[in-house]
C-alpha cells in the first residue's frame, strides 16, 4: 500500500503511539480532535486488521455520525484501499471495518456485537450517560483493546468526566487540547474566538477553552453544594423521620423512597415495575417498620392511588398527599409546590450548617440537572420533568423523593403541643430563608 504522508498534530500523538486502555482528549471548538482521531484511525486500519466502532449517545441515522468525517478524510487523502458503503467502511487490504452505533440504543444483546472491538471512539462524550459507559466498557474487553473518548466539557458534572477524565487510573491518557493547539486551525476560526474573547469571556472559556458551563445561571443545585453534602458531618441523626416517596409514572422511571432524618439524608431505595398495591405495600411497611413522622407522596399520577390505599389502611396521621403542580405554599415566590420543594432542597444545601447526603453519583447528576426558569411573575419555576427527560434521558427520581421530604416542615413529636399531630406552625410554614437551615 502506498504510504500516505497525514497531518496530525503532536498533541495527538499518543493516539497511535502508545499502548493505553483509555485516551481521553477533552476542550474546547476546534481543538483538531476529531480530525485526528478520524487521521489516526485510517492510519492504523491501513496498518492492520481492526474492528473499529464510533459510537454517540444517540444516534438516529449514520449522517449522525462521524461517518462522513471519515469518508472526507478518505476523499482527501486518496485512500483508495477503502471501501465506502451506506453502513460502513472497509479496508480491502486489511479487512479493516468501522460500524456507527448509538449507545442508548443498545441493549444487553446488541451491544455483544461490539465484543471484538479493537479500538471504541466515542465522540461527544460529553453526552454519554452514565448507563450507557456501564454497558460499553465491559463489552470492550478484547486483549489490547482502547477506548477513545473525545469531548467538549458541557457540565461540571458530565458523567465521563467525572468516571474516567477528571481522576485518570494509570489505564487513562488524559490531554486538554484547545485551537491554540492546533496548527491546522483555520484563521477564521481564530478570528471567531478572539471576537468571543473580548465579547464575552465566560462565553470564550466554555466554547474555546473547554471549561464546564459555570453553574448558577441556569441550574437551580451547585454541584460544589451537593458533593460537600457527600462528604458532610452533620454530627447526630437528630429530628423526626420523614419519608418521601415518588411514585413511577412510565415504565422506565423508578419507585423511590428518600429516607430523611433533619440534616442526614439516610437513603434511598427504589423499585422498578411496581403496581400501586405493590408501592402501598411498601410503604405501609416502611411505616409499620421505621414510624417515621411523615411520609409525603407525590400524588400527581399513579401516587394518587397509593395515597387512597394508604388513607384506607387508616395511615392519613402520617401520610401527605403532595401535588407537585399545586400552588405552592409561599405562592408569591415559587410557580408551583415543585420548584419551592427543590428550592428547600437547594437551601438546607446551601445553609450555615452541614448536612450529608448519600455518596450517589446518579443523585449528584439528577440535583444538578434540572434548569431554573422564571415566570411571567418572576416566580421560580423547574424545567418540565418531560423536557429534562427528553434532555438527558431519565427523570430525576431520587432528587425528587428528596425533594417530598421538604413538602412541610415536621416537628418531633416531643415538641409538639397536646393534640399536635406534628403540623408545622404558619411561621414554620411562611417562613422565609434566612441563610439557616435549621427549620429542616
Ligand atoms: N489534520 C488536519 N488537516 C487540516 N485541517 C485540520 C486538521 N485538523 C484540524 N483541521 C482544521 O481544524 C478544524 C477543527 O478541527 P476539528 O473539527 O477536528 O476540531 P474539534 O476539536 O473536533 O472541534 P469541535 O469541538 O468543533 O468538534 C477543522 O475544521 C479543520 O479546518
Ligand atoms: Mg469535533
Amino acid at each position: 500500500m502506498e504510504p500516505i504522508k497525514v497531518r496530525i498534530p503532536e498533541v495527538f500523538a499518543p493516539l497511535m503511539k502508545e499502548k493505553i486502555r483509555n485516551k481521553f482528549f477533552y476542550g474546547g471548538r476546534a481543538g483538531g480532535k476529531s480530525y485526528a482521531f478520524a487521521d489516526s484511525l485510517l492510519l492504523l486500519g491501513r496498518e492492520r486488521k481492526l474492528f473499529i466502532a464510533c459510537l454517540r449517545e444517540i444516534q438516529e441515522s449514520i449522517k449522525d455520525s462521524v461517518y462522513k468525517l471519515l469518508c472526507d478524510r478518505i476523499n482527501f487523502y486518496g485512500m483508495n484501499d477503502y471501501k465506502i458503503t451506506a453502513g460502513g467502511i472497509r479496508n480491502k487490504v486489511t479487512g479493516t471495518r468501522f460500524v456507527f452505533k448509538g449507545l442508548r440504543d443498545q441493549d444487553s444483546r446488541k451491544i455483544k456485537s461490539l465484543e471484538g472491538v479493537d479500538i471504541a471512539w466515542i465522540e461527544e462524550a460529553q453526552a454519554i450517560s452514565k448507563a450507557s459507559w456501564e454497558i460499553l466498557e465491559p463489552t470492550i474487553r478484547k486483549d489490547g483493546s482502547e477506548i477513545w473518548i473525545s469531548m467538549n466539557r458541557e457540565q461540571e458534572d458530565d458523567p465521563l468526566w467525572l468516571l474516567v477524565g477528571a481522576v485518570p487510573d494509570e489505564q487513562t491518557l488524559v490531554r486538554r487540547v484547545n485551537y491554540t493547539d492546533n496548527p491546522f486551525c483555520p484563521e477564521e476560526i481564530k478570528r471567531q474566538a478572539e471576537k468571543c474573547r473580548q465579547s464575552s469571556p465566560e462565553d470564550y472559556e466554555h466554547i474555546w477553552l473547554g471549561a464546564p458551563l459555570r453553574q448558577g445561571n441556569t441550574k437551580l443545585i451547585a454541584a460544589a453544594d451537593v458533593r460537600r453534602a457527600f462528604a458532610g458531618d452533620a454530627g447526630q441523626e437528630a429530628g423526626p423521620l420523614v419519608i418521601g416517596l415518588d411514585v413511577a409514572r412510565f415504565g422506565d422511571d423508578k419507585t423511590v423512597f428518600c429516607f430523611r432524618r433533619g440534616r442526614c439524608c439516610l437513603r434511598f431505595e427504589s423499585f422498578s415495575h411496581q403496581d400501586v398495591v405493590e408501592t402501598a405495600n411498601r410503604a405501609t411497611f416502611f411505616i409499620k417498620e421505621h414510624r417515621p413522622r411523615r411520609l409525603f407522596i407525590d400524588s400527581g399520577g399513579v401516587g394518587a392511588g397509593v395515597y387512597d390505599i394508604l388513607k384506607d389502611r387508616g395511615l392519613a396521621g402520617v401520610v401527605r398527599a403532595v401535588n407537585f403542580g399545586e400552588k405552592a405554599i409561599y405562592d408569591a415566590r415559587y410557580a408551583n409546590r415543585r420548584a419551592e420543594m427543590w428550592d428547600n432542597v437547594r437551601q438546607w444545601l446551601n445553609g450555615s450548617l452541614p448536612v450529608r447526603l448519600p455518596e450517589d453519583y446518579d443523585l449528584l447528576g439528577e440535583l444538578c440537572g434540572v434548569n431554573k426558569k422564571y415566570d411571567r411573575r418572576g416566580r421560580l419555576q423547574l424545567e418540565e420533568k418531560s423536557e429534562l427527560k427528553k434532555r438527558v434521558g431519565r427523570s430525576p427520581d431520587m432528587a425528587d423523593a428528596l425533594a417530598l421530604t421538604f413538602a412541610e416542615p415536621v416537628r418531633e413529636d416531643s415538641a409538639s403541643g397536646p393534640g399536635d399531630r406534628g403540623e408545622p406552625c404558619l411561621e414554620e410554614l411562611f417562613g422565609q430563608a434566612d441563610g439557616k437551615n435549621e427549620k429542616w
